[in-house]
């Protein structure tokens, strides 16, 4: 199989090597490292993607950080919707089978159970809203397509600066107290699970609409919790407060917790969110912490 990626340079494309190392890869980015394909630039993506024909898209490319997309919504309109947009008009053109990961905070973080794929989006910061229109110009166009919402990333070892790599580096740091939000509930998603889960679901050919997080739901207190004890610190304190500690700029629904109905329903249902926590902590992040 030959796969084209985009965005190739971030959290989730660091395991794309290891997932899909049994395919012709041809990995892009706007960061050094990768051949250089700016998804904003359409006539650049149908080039690069008319050049390669590759039988699957991995579209990772997005502008990732929340509070920045609020702050600047024409960005992440360009990156995430525009962006995406370029990409389905250059796999309709090529014959590619797109997949395309999506994220969980499209809900509106009102209900109180996990949101499965049928539950009605309703997004309430312009990075949701713009991944949203990422995800309607995908359906509008294509017919083999993948929509994988994904939960809390998690991942990227030795370049992890977000919540379980910083965590974990105060933990074994032996900083304490910390403070962990406990009124916002999440589904963490190990990138390397999420990258399984794709490989899985691209040999059946039951295109769709599917949510990947790891099994459960929990607050960033519950994961700090569980940190500690991977890295086996107990005598570190971890308090809970309120998500009004943290003030952010994009407002973020109560929950972004999503259960992955329709990959249990394929047989695939990925692992509990503490097995997957404790497997990164242990193998990625321990050793590069000397813990
Ligand atoms: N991180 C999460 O918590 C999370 C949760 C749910 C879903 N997702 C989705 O999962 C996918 C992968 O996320 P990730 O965590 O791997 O994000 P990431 O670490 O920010 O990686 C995204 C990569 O895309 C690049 N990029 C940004 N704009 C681009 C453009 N116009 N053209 C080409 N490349 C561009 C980024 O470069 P720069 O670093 O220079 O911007 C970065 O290398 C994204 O679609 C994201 O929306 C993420």
């Amino acid at each position: 199989m030959r796969l084209f990626v985009t965005g190739a340079g971030g959290m989730v494309g660091s395991y794309v090597p290891d997932v899909f190392g049994d395919c012709e890869l041809v990995v892009t980015d706007i960061v050094d490292g990768f051949e250089s394909v700016d998804v904003t630039d359409g006539g650049s993506v149908r080039r690069a993607i008319e050049k390669v024909r590759p039988d699957v898209v991995l579209h990772l490319a997005a502008a990732t950080d929340v509070d920045r997309c609020e702050k600047e919504p024409e960005w992440a309109r360009r990156s995430n919707a525009l962006g995406t947009e370029n990409v389905v008009r250059a796999c309709e053109g090529a014959g590619a089978v797109l997949v395309y990961v999506s994220t969980g905070a499209v809900f509106s973080g009102e209900q109180a159970e996990p949101y499965v794929e049928s539950d009605p989006p309703g997004p309430v910061n312009v990075y949701a809203k713009a991944k949203l229109d990422g995800e309607y110009a995908v359906a509008a166009r294509l017919s083999k397509y993948y929509i994988v919402r994904a939960g809390w990333m998690m991942g990227g070892g030795k370049r992890d600066t977000k919540f379980v790599g910083k965590m974990a580096e105060f933990i074994a740091a032996g900083r304490t107290p910390l403070r962990a939000v406990a009124d916002m509930r999440g589904t963490p998603t190990y990138a390397r699970d999420l990258l399984g889960a794709v490989k899985r679901l691209l040999a059946t050919g039951a295109f769709g609409l599917y949510h990947a997080g790891n099994a459960g739901s929990c607050t960033r207190y519950d994961m700090a919790l569980a940190i500690r004890e991977s890295i086996g610190r107990p005598e570190i304190v971890v308090e809970a407060v309120d998500s009004s500690a943290f003030p952010l700029p994009a407002p973020r629904g109560r929950s972004e917790a999503i259960r992955s109905l329709a990959l249990e329903r394929l047989g695939f249902a990925p692992r509990p969110w503490r097995d997957a926590l404790h497997a990164y902590v242990t193998t990625e992040l321990a050793p590069r912490l000397g813990v």
